[in-house]
């Protein structure tokens, strides 16, 4: 089974061909740029963007793969969670394709192409497991009784991982977004140079807060010259990466533990991260737990990842009608 994907939910555009769900026949991705400037994604500028490039990747896609009818089987496509005008392009031009070439169209929720990922790079990844999806927009624990079977055990009180990354390199100078920055700097700093406040949940809760750890570097940083930032840059990202890399993990082998599973996931940009991954096989192995974590292109927004979760709704003969909204807010499960 061969299955277009098609992804605009934010401020990628991406179009790929995947085979079984888990072989990537071609795949384009375009991230836009144009939001640095304003420290944050514009809606605007992100639908507007989604609109030029949808077609030239399209176009791309079909140079590298001879796309029509006869050559797949389905056209999948994100329609929530994301930006309602984003989402739109991407859902529009699925449908129009879809309606085209007479062939089924199948709606992805944007979380489940994030768990999905996992299988894109490594084949052994397989139901049932703990899924931690932790992005820009996005920080909830799942467990995955088969793929597109989800259970959400917890999520994030208020803000997202990925979130917090972003507004402390912020607070830190280092420009939007600033996940990775921190990533890099937080290498050669301190871990234990200053204690940040850990949110901690009851036994069998598998909640997520990180507006307290955001909220704490903001004061301590208050009273801190650009001197001093510049100084301790690197002890700063490391203190605030080990807070957010605990309160992820904890949680998360819990969860694992209390279900009696053996394998983790983890999807969303800031599983790019590379002290959560040091650290999450570190604490997984003491318990026989495998952690499997995306390919860093498979981390942030792509389609095959859609493609993927749409080769397993069609196979189990899922498929979605024309009036498939777009919804910004859509629950996994
Ligand atoms: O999944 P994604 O591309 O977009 C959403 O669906 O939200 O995730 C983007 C997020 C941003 O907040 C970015 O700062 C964060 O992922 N991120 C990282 C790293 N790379 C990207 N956070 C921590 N460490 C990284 N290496
Ligand atoms: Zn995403």
């Amino acid at each position: 089974m061969r299955i277009l994907g098609i992804e605009t939910s934010c401020d990628e555009t991406a179009v790929a061909v995947v085979e079984n769900g888990n072989k990537v026949l071609a795949e384009f991705v375009y991230s836009q740029v144009e939001h640095a400037e304003f420290g944050g994604i514009v809606p605007e500028i992100a639908s507007r963007q989604q609109l030029r490039k949808i077609v030239p990747l399209f176009e791309m896609c079909k140079a590298a793969y001879p796309l029509s009818r006869e050559t797949i089987d389905g056209v999948a496509v994100t329609y929530g969670p994301g930006l309602i005008g984003s989402l739109l392009v991407g859902l529009n031009f699925a449908k129009a394709l879809a309606y085209g070439w007479q062939l089924p169209l199948i709606g992805i929720n944007h979380l489940e192409g994030h768990i999905l990922a996992n299988l894109l790079s490594d084949n052994s990844v397989h139901p049932p497991f703990i899924c931690l999806i932790v992005s820009g927009g996005h920080t909830l624990l799942v467990r995955v009784d088969d793929w597109c079977e989800y259970t959400v055990l917890g999520s994030t009180r208020d803000d997202a991982a990925g979130e917090a990354y972003d507004k402390v390199a912020k607070l830190l100078g280092l420009g939007y977004p600033g996940g990775h920055k921190i990533d890099e700097f937080a290498k050669d700093g301190r871990r234990d140079f200053h204690r940040f406040p850990i949110a901690r949940f009851k036994a069998g809760e598998y909640q997520f807060s990180f507006s307290g750890v955001k909220t704490s570097v903001a004061l301590y940083l208050k009273d801190k010259d650009d001197a001093f930032k510049q100084q301790y840059l690197g002890d700063i990202c490391a203190s605030f990466q080990e807070c957010v890399v605990e309160m992820l993990i904890t949680p998360t082998l819990n969860a694992a533990l209390d279900h009696g599973l053996k394998m983790i996931a983890v999807g969303g940009g800031v599983a790019a991260n590379s002290r959560l991954r040091e650290a999450f096989q570190q604490r997984a192995s003491q318990y026989g737990i495998k952690v499997f974590f995306p390919e860093f292109r498979y981390c942030t927004d792509n389609a095959a990842m859609i493609a993927s979760a749409g080769c397993f709704r069609l196979q189990k003969g899922q498929r979605s009608e024309y009036d498939l909204t777009a919804t910004p807010y859509l629950p996994l499960a």
